[in-house]
């Protein structure tokens, strides 16, 4: 069985490229993630012959819509058997609701989680659009909305796990981008975390794109993280 804390993100246009790096990779080794790129390039049917070799799904096209709508794409996306899919807290409790809903009433369930304040909005965005808060005072406030309405776990940046953790608990999942292997590029993310300080912090998966496809070898990278993080879970739960 999977049981690697590494999420590997699949940011390609189309199937052919996505496919010369999946053979990279090792479906015993990470679960994947396809977001909204790879999804508009190579559809469901990509979706399902990776499912159809081993790897555990990620679906992170982020649902945001009335609470009907978004509850039908939830129960399609079960139906193609991904492992976790997303919706935006910012839809608010009735579309969560809904969305679980849906969720729960299929065979296969995917855990579903939500996303609370995109980490690209700062405190001066928000209020341009209308939102008053400080901008981690409202992910506390949509990641305990995602909680009560029955959700999974949130996908947050590590710098907000431990705060997480601490007011939601240690079983409500926490899915942290952002990461970077000491010594590795930060490439385009600002405030990065290594893998062992993610999981120290109370992170349960971590989603790594470049740092995995820009190794020499992929799979050694693969290999040395499910390393690194089993040694920061095993100093967590002593
Ligand atoms: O290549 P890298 O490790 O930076 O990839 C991180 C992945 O996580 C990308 O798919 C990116 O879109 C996603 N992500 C992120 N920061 C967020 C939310 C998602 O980097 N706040």
């Amino acid at each position: 069985m999977n049981n690697s804390r590494v999420i590997v993100a699949l940011d390609f246009p189309d199937e052919t490229t996505a496919r010369q790096h999946i053979s990279m990779l090792d479906p015993g080794l990470c679960r994947v993630k396809v977001g909204m790129e790879l999804f508009t390039g190579g559809g469901p049917s990509l979706v399902e012959a990776l499912i159809a070799d081993g790897f555990d799904v990620f679906l992170d096209l982020k649902f945001h819509d009335i609470p009907t709508t978004v509850a039908k794409a939830c129960t399609v996306a079960a139906r193609l058997g991904v492992w976790m899919l997303n919706v935006h807290a910012g839809g608010g409790r009735e579309m969560l609701l809904t969305a679980c809903e849906a969720v729960a009433k299929e065979p296969h369930q995917p855990l579903l989680i939500g996303v609370t304040v995109l980490t690209s909005l700062a405190t001066a965005d928000l209020a341009e659009i209308g939102v008053p808060a400080a901008a981690a005072d409202q992910v506390t406030r949509l990641a305990g909305l995602c909680k009560s309405a029955g959700l999974d776990g949130v996908v947050c940046s590590a710098q907000e796990s431990a705060g997480l953790q601490a007011a939601l608990g240690r079983e409500f999942i926490l899915v942290t981008p952002g990461i970077r292997p000491a010594g590795s590029a930060s490439h385009d993310q600002k405030r990065t975390m290594t893998p062992a300080e993610a999981m120290l912090a109370g992170s349960h998966y971590l989603v790594i794109g470049r740092p995995i496809f820009q190794a020499e070898d992929p799979l050694l990278m693969l290999q040395q993280l499910n390393r690194e993080i089993n040694t920061a879970l095993a100093q967590r739960q002593a």
